[in-house]
């Protein structure tokens, strides 16, 4: 009788205390469970199976397997922020049958298997990838894996702040239900035909904080192919000069859809920046553009006359000379106006393509 109460009293006990991992806070109540900034290596073992929000943050994780989340069939939310995950194994968190939300940010991604992301019955909704790819290997793994992962249920994807510059063709096209794809903080310069394919059901798209000088005929067809999805363009490095007439006119077509269309500004050249892109319209603008060329002509016939002077002093018959021969000068004039404003054009795009620290490492064709 007595050994059978303390045989009841040691198996209560345990089954109260051996259920949480130690260096993690558990409640049972809240259903959750929370190891955060405790130097893990890997995945805890014995998080109880009530547990629905599970956070394993700030730790040194570095692998994610299979065997990582075994019997976890009520987890909904899953946050693995701020870690060193590398590895992410085929059928990660295939056990995960609740997953609704799954955070990656802030990893070092490196090798990323097809079916990563594959959970059976697929019921993903939010995936944070913000800060978690470690190179473009991993980015062309990631759409491979989006592809494989049977997200037909992924309504957000957070790919903010991965130094992307160009993103595969048809990267999104096996996430029908996609409503919010966030671009920001990235180094994207174009987007090539087929980027957005498949995107029907697109809410937001935001490409704030990218590297995108204009953006070109193709790339504005991409995004009036996503139907009324709120666009944010904000904080890029327009640049006012030829090249960008399509865009402006664009935006001014598009109404209320580019939903941050007003804080458009140029940042280059110098005399335009912070131009609302808007306020340029047609007229204004060409005119701008034109009155510096007409400056710098200025400039020049000013130094021709006072050459014409200097030369006057030296000889009346050379000027004479020249009087006789007018017509031929100003002909020579004008090709070397022509050929001064080359020059300068030439140089002014040099000095914007120094001046965009991102821009320094891309390649020529990237540009395109
Ligand atoms: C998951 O939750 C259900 C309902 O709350 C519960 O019956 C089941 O035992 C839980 N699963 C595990 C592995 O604890
Ligand atoms: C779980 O994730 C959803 C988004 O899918 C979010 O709305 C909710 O607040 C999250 N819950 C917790 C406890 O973090
Ligand atoms: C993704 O994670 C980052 C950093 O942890 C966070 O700032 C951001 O708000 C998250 N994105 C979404 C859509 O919740
Ligand atoms: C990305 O990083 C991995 C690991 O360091 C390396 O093997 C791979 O070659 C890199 N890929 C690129 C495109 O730099
Ligand atoms: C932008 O991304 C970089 C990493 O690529 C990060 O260090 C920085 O904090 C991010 N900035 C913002 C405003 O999110
Ligand atoms: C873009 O791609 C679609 C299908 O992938 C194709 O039908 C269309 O002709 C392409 N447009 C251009 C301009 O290449
Ligand atoms: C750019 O213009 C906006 C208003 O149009 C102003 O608030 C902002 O301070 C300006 N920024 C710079 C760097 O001049
Ligand atoms: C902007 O659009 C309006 C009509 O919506 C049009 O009258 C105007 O000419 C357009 N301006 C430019 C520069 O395209």
């Amino acid at each position: 009788m007595f050994r059978a109460v303390l045989l009841c009293t040691l198996l209560c006990a345990s089954s109260v205390r051996a259920t949480c991992p130690s260096l993690c806070e558990c409640s049972e109540a809240a259903q959750t469970v929370k190891c955060v900034s405790k130097d893990l290596r890997e995945i805890p073992s014995g998080i109880p199976g009530y547990t629905r929000n599970l956070f394993i943050l700030g730790n040194h994780i570095t692998r994610i397997g299979p065997e990582s989340f075994k019997g976890l069939e009520n987890v909904t939310n899953l946050s693995l922020s701020n870690n060193r995950i590398a590895e992410v194994e085929s059928q990660a968190f295939g056990g995960l049958r609740s997953l609704r939300s799954l955070d990656l940010s802030g990893n070092q991604l490196t090798l990323i298997h097809p079916e990563a992301l594959a959970v059976p019955s697929g019921p993903l909704r939010d995936l944070n990838l913000s800060r978690a790819l470690y190179n473009h290997s991993a980015l062309v793994d990631l759409a491979t894996a989006l592809r494989w992962g049977m997200l037909g249920s992924l309504q957000q994807l957070d790919l903010s702040a991965n130094r992307l510059v160009l993103l595969p063709p048809a990267m999104f096209a096996h996430l029908p239900a996609l409503r919010r794809l966030l671009l920001a903080n990235n180094s994207l310069v174009a987007l090539h035909n087929g980027t957005f394919l498949g995107l029907e059901l697109l809410d937001e798209l935001d490409l704030t904080q990218n590297a995108f000088r204009t953006l070109r005929r193709g790339a504005l067809r991409e995004l009036d192919g996503l139907g009324g999805a709120r666009l944010l363009l904000g904080g890029n490095p327009f640049t006012c000069t030829c090249g960008l007439e399509d865009f402006i006119a664009w935006l001014n077509g598009t109404g209320g859809r580019v939903a941050d269309g007003d804080q458009l500004a140029c940042a280059f050249p110098p005399d335009l920046h912070n131009t609302s892109l808007r306020g340029l319209g047609g007229g204004p603008w060409v005119a701008t553009v034109t009155r510096r060329g007409e400056g710098a002509d200025l400039a020049l016939q000013t130094s021709y006359v006072f050459l014409g002077v200097v030369l006057g002093f030296v000889g009346v018959v050379f000027l004479f000379v020249l009087y006789l021969n007018r017509k031929g000068i100003k002909r020579w004039v004008t090709d070397v106006r022509e050929a001064c404003r080359d020059i300068l054009e030439g140089y002014h795009y040099r000095y914007e393509m120094d001046s965009d620290p991102r821009l320094g490492q891309l390649s020529t064709s990237a540009d395109l």
